[in-house]
């Protein structure tokens, strides 16, 4: 993040605007001011102080008062206590979406059966039988599908109504667009749950940690963050996927049981837990429930108990609600994992970018089935929140399964003498000041590369897996690589053959070993641009955003020039089109700009293209797609989908979808009630379209 003086810098008075950069402006801040409602209202996660926050509030508001004409329809000032969903268009459920029951003991799960039982007025020999199935912590999703087609998709919301995502879960690849097999009814709404694997949670982290961005919680706040915010190009880029587990409006239903419909689903493309059961009564069922608690672990995704569900539909009928959940379904969770440890110490991190974060380190426990002796307590705010201080009996509790997290301290258990925690303000690594920037979370060394700390994350950042990917080059080779100065800097990777004599004396190491590192090096001197660019470690660049950058710049020179004229320039023509660029707003701009206006940093490029081969960005579809690499801005209110489909459709073909309209702009397609950009097209003569051009053109009318 850049600090708020820089940030300041690169502002404008608002009386000194014109309306092109005062829309330009609205769509960044919009998107900014959205971003920090979804930390602090969903991820609990503030990146900035209120006080920076009221301020990007007053500029909003001050442009619009100018401008009123150039309000957005997602405009901050527009939103009620700032939902963090707000951008996108309520959608009414036909059906509502419902919730469950829940129930914490098998007791209550005998009661859940003798109340079906006494409802329907089944003796006791009747037997009942039910699908159980794991209950996936993840955001529940209804998803229209009409003649097998995906229509549209809302997330639950109140129940009553939710939020269109349509153009969000279009990017999800487990949901079909269409219906395979045969036998769907006309109407069908598809209800499940949108969740994200462990795994590619913690990839998904990992690579935010790396770019300086702030980290998800759990899965579940992972998978909503990615489905509830604006770009769906962003959604794409993070690994969602479904489940399928019960309909909502149906136009014919030809299933009988719970059990038929699933198996039907799965005809149909759509994804089903394969760990769903048919039970019969009430011990089947908590053998189920005893079954999928063991096999927890092991599932790779995070469930917080099972469901149970009257398998025959004419009972869930007769059946029905009491109040807002089924009388026929009922979710028995499990238990919360938490434990209580002593906090031993706390000690700090220091990051590629420098940040200093706190890990609490406790006397190993187990939560869950895992032993966690480490939790994160993110930044300093957080320590003094929690009032932790090293000695206190806290409260663990491992969040979403994976990231152990400390909840609270237990006041009465506290050790007489235990004083506040104090954190530092010199870099615990190199000495170097630490700075905290007002209105930033993070405190940072000042050291830079002289920071063995700093230094040796970004290598690691450098060899790791969406950057130079270089196997056999673990976190331990580069800090004892780096201690005895056999790499210092990413080029000195690609020099080390001639080291090998003395790599091979080293402890652990052998000549297999060796060679095989060897080639692990030599197979990665011809790299992809986007991964080029990721590997340099610059703040807030992460692999998305490297894929954007390449694909706009195309080779690593035209990139490489452009970022050294846009550090040396503010305000020229190369920092400005950089601006352009959908999705870098004014921060990141900042920070590639810091970034090469340090000499040393550009001499890490010079150095590094001494030694490897960096592959032109491919032109995605350049054959089959006349708008591959192309530059289109949208304008105006689209007839036939929204702005945000219209967007993922175009870069979908390989067009770059820029955010203002300059002279590198191709085309500008323009839809109903166009403003300024319109007008700017035609002044500087580039071509314009109509939406149904605009489709013609794409091929995607
Ligand atoms: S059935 C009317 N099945 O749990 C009943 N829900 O606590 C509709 N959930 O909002 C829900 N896994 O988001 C059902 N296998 C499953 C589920 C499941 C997760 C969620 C769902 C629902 C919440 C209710």
């Amino acid at each position: 993040m850049s600090g708020p003086g820089r940030r300041e810098a690169a502002l404008r008075a608002v009386d000194e605007l014109d309306a092109l950069e005062a829309e330009g402006e609205l769509a960044r801040l919009a998107q900014e001011i959205a971003r920090h409602d979804l930390l602090y209202h969903q991820q609990d996660a503030p990146e900035i102080a209120d006080s920076a926050y009221d301020a990007l509030k007053r500029r909003n508001e001050a442009i619009e008062r100018r401008f009123p004409q150039l309000m957005r329809a997602d405009s901050p000032t527009r939103r009620v206590g700032a939902a963090p969903a707000a951008g996108f268009a309520k959608l009414r459920h036909d059906v509502p979406m419902l919730s469950l029951d829940n129930a914490f003991s098998a007791a209550e799960v005998d009661e859940f059966i003798e109340r079906i039982r006494r409802f329907l007025a089944l003796d006791a020999e009747t037997a009942i039988a039910f699908s159980a199935e794991p209950k996936i912590d993840g955001l529940s999703m209804s998803l229209r599908f009409e003649q097998g087609r995906f229509v549209r998709g809302a997330t639950r919301g109140d129940g009553e109504e939710g939020e269109d995502v349509t153009a969000n879960l279009l990017a999800i690849p487990e949901i079909p667009r269409r219906l395979s097999g045969d036998g769907w009814p006309d109407l069908l709404e598809i209800r499940g749950e949108v969740y994200m694997d462990r795994a590619e949670f913690g990839r998904l982290n990992e690579a935010r940690r790396e770019a300086g961005e702030p980290v998800f919680a759990n899965p579940r706040n992972a998978a909503a963050g990615s489905v509830r915010q604006l770009d769906p190009a962003v959604t794409a880029q993070r690994p969602l996927r479904f489940f399928g587990y019960a309909w909502g409006a149906v136009s014919v239903r030809d299933w009988t049981t719970h059990g038929q419909f699933l198996a039907r689903l799965r005809d149909w493309g759509v994804p089903v837990n394969p760990q769903t059961r048919r039970c019969e009564g009430a011990a089947d069922l908590i053998a189920f429930y005893e079954h999928i608690q063991r096999e927890r672990p092991r599932l790779g995704y995070d469930i917080d108990g099972v469901v149970y569900k009257t398998d025959r539909i004419d009972w869930q009928e007769r059946l029905g609600f009491v109040s807002r959940s089924p009388r026929w379904a009922l979710a028995h969770k499990f238990p919360a994992e938490q434990a209580r440890t002593r906090l031993r110490g706390i000690f700090i991190q220091v990051g590629r970018t420098g940040a200093l974060t706190p890990v609490a380190e406790l006397e190993p426990i187990t939560v869950g089935g895992v032993v966690v002796a480490r939790a994160t307590l993110h930044n300093e705010d957080e320590i003094a929140r929690k009032d932790l201080r090293v000695g206190d009996m806290v409260i663990v509790q491992r969040a979403g399964d994976v990231i152990p997290q400390i909840l609270a301290h237990v006041p009465e258990e506290r050790p007489a003498a235990a004083p506040p925690f104090t954190f530092p303000d010199l870099c615990p690594v190199c000495g170097a000041h630490a700075i905290r920037p007002e209105g930033e979370a993070i405190r940072r060394c000042t050291g830079g590369l002289t920071c063995a700390a700093q230094a040796t994350e970004r290598l690691r950042h450098f060899v790791s897996r969406g950057a130079f990917d270089i196997e056999g080059l673990g976190d331990k080779h580069i800090e004892a690589f780096f201690a005895d100065g056999l790499v210092r800097a990413p080029g000195d990777i690609f020099r080390l053959r001639r080291r090998a004599a003395e790599i091979e004396t080293r402890e652990g190491w052998g000549g297999k070993s060796v060679e095989r590192l060897l080639a692990a090096i030599e197979a990665r001197r011809r790299i992809p641009l986007d991964r080029f660019v990721f590997a340099l470690g610059i703040r807030q660049v992460g692999e998305a955003t490297a894929k954007l950058l390449a694909r706009h710049y195309v080779t690593i020179e035209a990139w490489r020039d452009a970022m050294v004229a846009a550090a040396g320039d503010e305000a020229g023509d190369a920092a400005q089109t950089l601006g352009t660029i959908d999705q870098v707003g004014p921060a990141l701009v900042a920070d590639i700009r810091a970034f090469f206006g340090e000499p040393h940093n550009r001499k890490t490029i010079a150095d590094l293209l001494g030694e490897v081969t960096v592959e032109p960005a491919p032109q995605p579809r350049a054959a089959s797609s006349p708008v591959a690499g192309k530059t289109v801005v949208f304008t105006g209110t689209l007839e036939t989908m929204s702005r945000q489909e219209a967007k993922a459709r175009a870069e979908a073909l390989g067009a770059n979808v820029a955010g203002s309209v300059s002279r590198k702009t191709d085309y500008v397609v323009i839809g109903a009630d166009a403003g300024s950009k319109a007008a700017k097209a035609r002044e500087l003569g580039v071509a314009t379209l109509t939406e149904q051009e605009w489709l013609d053109l794409s091929g995607a009318g």
